[in-house]
């Protein structure tokens, strides 16, 4: 086989004159009856090579039987392009190789897609034929920035101490509040390993190890339904730390991050991170993950709204609820209908029950409340709710009248939108915020107890211990979320250490003594053994990559990703086994899965 000397990225002007051979596939063909030429393609780029009949009568002949993808080798000279055939668009694009020698090493069948328009082609197709879908050059450089980011990660915390340490797959579920995937042991029937959530308690229990320092970029399982962040099998950066408070594991990860921003973007990003207390993020942006790369505060307005004569907002406030709002800048090109149906169909898949609006207008200088809930505002409301937005003429005012979570839940992803439609931001730009002070438990209404708010390790601040005998709704947590432009990529907190505090944390939990030894006996009886303070992090790696790459599908970070459905379009997983692999594990199936299809057909009717 003809072995290659260069890639197909390689060759500039100054290699002209020297013997080389390429490797690749076959991107384009053109022939122009006397010269044939082909876009070869490896990973690294394009270059053209060329076939003359006058010297190569026997390649020639050769290159013109060769089709898109086919697999070829081939030497020859570099030469300058002829006058006029530069391509500017192609770092090779100076220069071609006039080819000697040529090897159909193999061919292959028409693809289904062509590379130069995959992105137009549906995304079930390229994920059924993902080998081909992944020889996109827009799709190697994510692979490619994936990789770059591991090795960045890998040496950083290296060179700090930290030793990546591996944790089971087939591993005793640990709660991340998610479901897990259970697989079935074949050695102790009727019990079933989970693959992990994240390796929490083993991390955790390396602390007690004495390892000090662990961090690993590893696989997590999560049995959840699949978003366009989320996927039931993603990858974390995994980091644990002994002897460190909040603002130790703070000031090693925003490094990270700086570090890796540099790298793959060469972007500095400032140091130190701004921080923000979840009640401000709550207040002012309705969320714990604050896009910080526009401004358009909600406001409470309940105060203002109180004195109008508009029944949703004062009967809401009568029943404890509040008038929360926003101001978009240049809101003013929604039309009505926009409002009224498009906006408010968007907060109504948010739970909101309504949109209240009115348009800001001034007149000779004077603002004023033009259409929607205008006339309900007298003239000195109006001047009120326009100090308390900072409000200008051709500005849109939105409220939600409801309880403060609902009226969050609504008004938070409705500020993204706008801003989104409004273009109030650079695409460019990245906005870090560490959102601290988080409380350490929420009251879940249904199940009349308390939730973690990030998970049950998780330590009170130290001037909050004695809240867990009286009053653990107002605990704070030295809990820690990073994140950037709206989105959470990592998440973390100093942890419990002392056991008795872990039993307390658990009984408020509603965990029974009972269900606490035999879900997490093992851990609480490590932290009996000199347990040293730690706390740690993870940040979603696949989250990561997906902003340093600028998509908004985590499937294109991912090599083989699954669907929405949580499938594998390539390999066809999950699929059916063999009764015989059932009967190894002795379970059987109280129902075939053609029955089960049936079944939510009927539903569905
Ligand atoms: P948490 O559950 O917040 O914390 O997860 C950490 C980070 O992982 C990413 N992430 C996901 N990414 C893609 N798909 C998912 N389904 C998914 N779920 C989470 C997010 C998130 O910030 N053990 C704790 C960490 C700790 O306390 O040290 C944990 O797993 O970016
Ligand atoms: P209605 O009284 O239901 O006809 O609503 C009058 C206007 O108030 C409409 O524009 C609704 O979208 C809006 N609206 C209704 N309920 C709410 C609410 N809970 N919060 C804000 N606006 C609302």
């Amino acid at each position: 086989m003809l072995k290659r000397t260069h890639n197909c990225g390689q060759l500039r002007l100054e290699d002209a004159g020297k013997k080389v051979a390429l490797a690749g596939w076959v991107h384009s063909y053109r022939d122009h009856g006397n010269l044939v030429f082909i876009d070869l393609r490896d990973r690294e780029g394009l270059t053209q090579i060329v076939f003359d009949p006058e010297t190569q009568p026997e390649m020639h002949k050769l290159a013109k039987t060769a089709r898109c993808e086919w697999v070829i080798a081939a030497e020859g000279i570099v030469q300058p392009r002829s006058e006029g055939m530069e391509n500017p668009k192609l770092e090779t694009g100076q220069i071609e190789v006039a080819i000697e020698r040529m090897e159909i090493l193999n061919t292959s069948k028409t693809p289904p897609f062509e590379i130069d328009t995959a992105d137009k082609t549906g995304e079930e197709l390229r994920l059924e034929n993902r080998y081909i879908d992944l020889r996109r050059p827009r799709m190697q450089q994510k692979l490619r920035t994936r990789h770059q980011v591991t090795m960045v990660v890998r040496d950083y915390f290296d060179k700090l101490g930290f030793w990546e340490i591996e944790t089971p797959m087939l591993a005793k579920s640990t709660p991340e509040g998610a479901r897990d995937f259970l697989v079935p042991s074949r050695l102790s029937q009727s019990c079933f390993y989970a693959l992990p959530q994240s390796p929490q308690l083993f991390k955790q229990i390396l602390m007690v190890s004495g390892v000090d320092k662990y961090f690993q970029i590893v696989r997590c399982f999560r049995d959840e339904d699949p978003r366009a962040d989320r996927q039931a099998e993603f990858t974390q950066i995994d980091v644990e730390m002994s002897f460190v408070d909040v603002d130790d594991v703070i000031e090693v990860h925003q490094n990270m991050v700086a570090r890796i921003w540099k790298r793959i973007l060469d972007i500095d990003v400032p140091l130190p991170m701004r921080r923000m207390s979840y009640k401000e993020a709550m207040a002012d942006y309705g969320t714990d993950r604050p896009d910080l790369r526009f401004d358009m505060k909600l406001k409470d307005v309940s105060d203002l709204a109180r004195q109008t004569s508009f029944n949703v907002f004062t009967s809401t406030i009568e029943k404890g609820g509040i008038v929360k709002g926003l101001c978009a800048p240049g809101g003013d090109k929604y039309s009505r209908s926009d409002i009224e149906k498009t906006l408010t169909a968007f907060v109504g898949d948010y739970g909101a029950r309504g949109l209240a609006w009115a348009k800001v207008k001034a007149e000779d200088g004077v603002l004023s409340l033009l259409g929607g809930t205008a006339k309900f505002f007298g003239a000195d409301l109006q001047r009120q709710l326009f100090d308390r937005f900072g409000a200008k003429d051709g500005d849109l005012l939105l409220f939600v009248a409801d309880n403060e979570e609902a009226a969050n839940k609504a008004l938070a992803p409705l500020r993204c939108k706008l801003a989104r439609d409004l273009n109030l931001y650079d695409k460019g730009r990245f906005e870090f915020v560490w959102v601290v002070d988080f409380p350490l438990f929420e009251w879940n209404e249904n199940e009349k107890r308390y939730d973690s708010l990030h998970h049950p390790f998780t330590s009170p601040v130290e001037e909050d211990l004695e809240k867990l005998e009286t009053d653990p709704a107002n605990i704070c947590s030295q809990a820690y979320d990073i994140v950037v432009n709206g989105s959470e990529i990592g998440g973390g907190s100093i942890r419990i250490h002392n056991p008795k505090v872990q039993q307390k944390v658990f009984d408020l939990l509603n965990i029974s003594r009972e269900q606490a030894r035999r879900r997490f006996g093992f851990f609480l009886k490590a932290l009996e053994y000199g347990a040293p303070p730690h706390g740690g992090i993870a940040f979603g790696l696949d989250r990561m990559v997906m902003l340093l790459t600028g998509t908004e599908n985590i499937r294109d970070v991912i090599a083989f990703p699954k669907t929405q459905r949580g499938q594998c379009l390539l390999t066809d997983a999950p699929s059916e086994v063999d009764q015989k692999q059932l009967d190894e594990l002795n379970l059987r199936m109280q129902r075939h899965s053609h029955v089960i299809e049936q079944q939510i057909e009927e539903q569905k009717q």
